[in-house]
């Protein structure tokens, strides 16, 4: 990683990077390599950013600009910019109350939020302190049908419109600096606790006096003594289905009646299946590099499932989105918007919601003065001639 020296003030902050560099210092080794790491040898990890690194911008000159436009229709609804917070887990190791203060980050600029399954707040917690919420859930498969059912009406109920199903983590990925930095099972190696003392600021921002915070979405299906980190990993490694398949989403399909996505779409022809079964979107995602690694970058990906299924439901895409230049060149070979994963943690992690606000306007921001400089400053017309992606990438006039 670039080194930078924009102190600790997050405002400071001139890119994601910046503020990546600020969330490393900020937190202890354990917990920035959860957010940060990838699975394995990291390879995915690495070309998720390689990739978008690779694809060329050809703009037009003496092209006049009156101003930008980034809104984005979808879902029947106009969103400002084509761009939500998707969904992370265990985002209260970052920062107390994490989920809130992205949720209420994304609220204030009109974009939605996903809450993942293994979230620190719950569904409940999250309308309480955010009632605007455009609230989305993620979804992992559960092999028990009572807590599948009661999380699918608990979401329904506190009125959230949009489920995820994530597809590419039935078992949990290979990240080896989990194994490294725990002793047993939850129970951090006597360096990592050291180095937990060496960081009071996070204490204070995360865990004192609480403590470690528990996945609140489960909290009601574990007996009372178990209402904790280590109780809900223990169940949640032991709820995730190994089985899941397409009959399932067929059956999820009829159970959801509202927008239904699937998340973790690679292939072209899982794309073409999503489209069969009458789904609402999909998320051409790797999961940031966290599951199999050696998969393609999906920016890479994302060419060939636009082919088939572009304008037959919504595709969004994830993993690797740091710039406003990525935004742009993922709309320009077929997205109709992005998801963001640690862009946003790393603001949260360093001043939580002011830092996840942070993190989303630096990316906005990135994106208005990108399009002007393209010579296209209108969204909705970008397009890419080429569909390999290390073609330069040209914009229609
Ligand atoms: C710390 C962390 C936790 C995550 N937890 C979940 C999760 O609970 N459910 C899920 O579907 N995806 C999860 N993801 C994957 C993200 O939704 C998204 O696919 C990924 O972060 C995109 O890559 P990027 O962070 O490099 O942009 C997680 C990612 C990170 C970094």
């Amino acid at each position: 990683m670039r080194r930078y020296h924009s102190g600790p003030d997050f405002r400071r902050a001139h890119s994601i990077a910046e503020l990546a560099q600020m969330a490393h210092r900020r937190l202890p080794h354990f917990a920035w390599e959860y957010l940060e790491g990838g699975a394995e040898e990291e390879l995915t990890l690495a070309r998720n950013r390689q990739a978008f690194a690779d694809i060329n911008l050809l703009p037009h000159t003496l092209v006049p600009c009156h101003g930008t436009e980034t809104r984005r229709t979808m879902f029947n609804h106009e969103w400002p910019l084509p761009m939500a917070i998707g969904p992370t887990g265990y985002n209260g190791m970052l920062y107390h109350d994490a989920d809130i203060h992205l949720a209420r980050a994304a609220t204030e600029r009109g974009l939605p939020f996903t809450l993942s399954t293994v979230s620190t707040s719950s569904l409940e917690q999250i309308v309480a302190a955010v009632p605007e919420v455009n609230l989305w859930f993620q979804l992992y498969c559960m092999s028990d049908p009572q807590v599948q059912d009661d999380l699918l009406q608990r979401a329904n109920a506190v009125g959230c419109q949009t489920l995820l199903l994530t597809s590419d983590a039935v078992l949990l990925g290979n990240r080896e600096w989990d194994k490294r930095n725990f002793a047993r099972p939850r129970q951090l190696s006597l360096r990592n606790k050291f180095d937990v003392l060496c960081h009071p600021r996070w204490i204070r921002q995360a865990v004192w006096p609480q403590g470690m915070p528990s996945m609140a979405n489960l909290d009601r299906y574990l007996p009372a003594d178990q209402r904790n980190a280590a109780g809900a990993a223990h169940f949640i490694g032991a709820q995730m289905e190994k089985t899941l398949d397409w009959d399932y989403l067929a059956r999820l399909r009829d159970r959801w009646p509202q927008r239904l996505l699937l998340k973790g779409v690679l292939h072209p022809a899982d794309a073409e299946k999503a489209v069969a079964l009458g789904l609402d979107g999909i998320v051409v995602s790797n999961h940031g590099g966290r599951q199999l690694d050696g998969v393609p970058a999906s920016i890479d990906c994302l060419p060939a499932i636009a082919a088939v299924a572009k304008g037959k439901l919504a595709i969004l895409l994830d993993s690797g989105i740091r710039r406003g230049t990525d935004i742009l060149k993922a709309c320009a070979l077929g997205a109709d918007a992005v998801l963001l994963g640690r862009a946003t943690l790393y603001g949260v992690a360093v001043a939580g919601q002011a830092g996840a606000a942070h993190a989303l306007d630096l990316l906005t921001n990135e994106l208005h003065l990108a399009l002007t400089l393209l010579g296209q400053p209108d969204m909705s017309r970008l397009t890419a001639t080429a569909a390999n992606t290390h073609s330069p990438l040209f914009t229609v006039s």
